[in-house]
Parts: structure tokens; sequence; C-alpha cells
């Protein structure tokens, strides 16, 4: 498989999966799908179809939780642009979606793809264990002690962050939701708790490596080239790991935590070519 298989039949999926089902409130589906369906790598819903394949499915049955954790990825990226967080005007290379419809629609925008999200497998054709599994999986990483926990952290902070402090805002942040994306590909696929171990330990490590490089592609990134603002993550003195430890040292714990992750999967799997070079390719994307 290509990746560009997978990020067509993704789009595609998307482009499909929202029903409207009253005109009158067509303005809420327009500020939903013009995020969703702007692009962006879909490196998650990805991560979901590969992990279902190599665990000895068809990819194809994941596609329902390929599509809820795209659709909650984007519900995070609308509200993470908002004034009230980073405050940004582009993202995916358009205009930000509060700029576009207005901050009271896009939080509404956010909302509704969060719970999409959910009825996109618990109102698909998976078995009721495995729509049981995905749901747990996805809540957790998104909730509290996920996604939302890091954005907490991330806003909150009082200039006083430690390494560790970073370390966990990057777990939860951004690590949270591409680990759930590599279990939710497992589960799908009827895996063993050795797989799902596995698929954790890799997606948390190349989540980690994902943030880092997000923090330095803010600062040596180009906006067109990113399609999102840069110099938006150090605003106000923000502390980060590229401002912590500069260039050098981001690039060698991306590369160290970049083989903990491909280690995680060599005893468990044995088809993981796409996967070490998805997890390469991430170590010097440019955006
Ligand atoms: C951006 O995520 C936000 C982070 C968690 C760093 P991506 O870099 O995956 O954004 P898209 O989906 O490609 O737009
Ligand atoms: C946000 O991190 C991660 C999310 C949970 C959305 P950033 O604020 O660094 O993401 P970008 O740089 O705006 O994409
Ligand atoms: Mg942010
Ligand atoms: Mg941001
Ligand atoms: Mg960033």
């Amino acid at each position: 498989m290509k990746i560009n298989e997978y990020t067509d039949l993704i789009n595609d999926c998307l482009k499909k999966a929202i029903q409207l089902r009253n005109p009158k409130y067509h303005g809420l589906y327009d500020a939903m799908t013009y995020s969703l369906n702007a692009g962006g790598k879909r490196i998650r819903p990805v991560l979901v179809l590969e992990f279902c394949r190599i665990t000895g499915n068809d990819f194809k049955k994941a596609i329902p939780a390929a599509c809820a954790i795209e659709m909650l990825h984007t519900y995070s990226l609308i509200h993470d642009d908002l004034p009230c967080m980073d405050n940004d005007d582009l993202r995916r290379g358009r205009p930000t979606n509060h700029i576009v419809f207005g901050e009271c629609n896009a939080v509404l925008a956010g909302d509704a793809l969060l719970t999409e999200a959910f009825y996109q497998i618990t109102s698909s054709d998976l078995e009721a264990k495995i729509k049981a599994e995905t749901v747990k999986v996805l809540s957790g990483a998104a909730g509290l002690n996920g996604m939302c926990g890091g954005q907490y952290l991330d806003t909150n902070y009082d200039g006083e962050l430690s390494e560790e402090d970073i370390v966990t805002i990057n777990t939860l942040k951004t690590g949270a939701l591409l680990k759930a994306a590599c279990m939710m590909g497992v589960i799908c696929a009827n895996g063993s708790e050795e797989q799902i171990c596995a698929a954790s330990e890799f997606g948390d490590n190349i989540g980690r490596a994902f943030q880092i490089r997000d923090d330095m592609l803010d600062v040596i990134g180009n906006r067109e080239q990113l399609g999102k603002s840069t110099g938006s993550d150090t605003k106000d003195n923000k502390i980060n790991y590229m401002s912590l430890y500069g260039n050098e040292y981001c690039i060698e714990l991306i590369d160290k935590l970049t083989e903990k992750a491909k280690d995680a999967l060599r005893q468990t799997f044995s088809d993981t070519a796409f996967l070490f070079d998805l997890a390469d390719s991430l170590t010097i994307r440019k955006f």
C-alpha cells in the first residue's frame, strides 16, 4: 500500500461521512466540512488503517475508526486556533475556522466534529466489542487524561516549565491521539493484547517525536509550506522543546524516539516496512 492510496481513500470517506438532515443548519455543516476537508496529512487515520492491515485484517474494516479520529483531531485544531487559545489565522492552508465562520460557529463546529467522531464508530457495522473498545481508547485519549489535559497544561503554563512538564504536555496533547490511532487499528482487526501494547508503545514514541518536530517547524518552518502560522508556539515567551533545547538536541531526541518506536514493533509485527518508512519520513517532515 502507498500512503497516497490511504489518504485518497480517507479523503473520499470523510467527504461522505457526515449527513446533513436539515438545511436550516447547513451553516454548521459548512463550518465542519470546511476544516475537515481542507487536507491535512491524515497521519492518524493512516495509522489506524495500516495497523489494522498488519494485524492481519482488511484495512477497510477500520475506515469508521479512521474517519472518527480525523474528525476528533480536526475539532482539536479548530479549538486550538481560537483567539482564547493560540489565536491563529491560518490552518491547512486556509484562514482558520473562526476567521471564516465566527467564534461561536467555530466552537460549535468543533463540538459537532467531536461528537460525530463517536457516531462514526457506534453507527458502523463493526462488532459490538470492537465498537466499545475503540470508543474507550479514543475517548480516553481525547479527554482529561489525554489531549484536553495536555491542552490545559499547554495554555495554562506559568513560565516555569521543567523538562518533565514539557514531556507531559507533548505526551498528552499530541502523543495521546497518535497512540490511540495505532491501538484502534489493532483493535479493529481483533488483535491480541501483545499487539495492542506494541502499537501503543510505537504510537507514544512517534507522537512525542511528532510534537518536537512541530515545535521545530514553528521556528524553522515556512508558513506557506506548513499551511499554518509560524512563531505561534513561543508567543508570550511560551516554552517548548525548541525554545528549551534548540535545533540540534531536538533532532537527536526525535531520532531516539523514532528508533524506540520502531523497536517496539520488531518482536510483535513482521510487515512493518510501511510504518518504519512513515516514522522516518516524519522525522524530517517540512509540513
Ligand atoms: C497538528 O497536527 C497539531 C499537532 C498535534 C502537532 P498535524 O500536523 O497532524 O496537522 P494536520 O492534520 O496535518 O493538519
Ligand atoms: C496543538 O499543538 C495540539 C493539539 C491538540 C491541537 P500546537 O498548538 O503546537 O499545534 P499547531 O502548531 O497549532 O498545529
Ligand atoms: Mg496549541
Ligand atoms: Mg496551535
Ligand atoms: Mg505547534
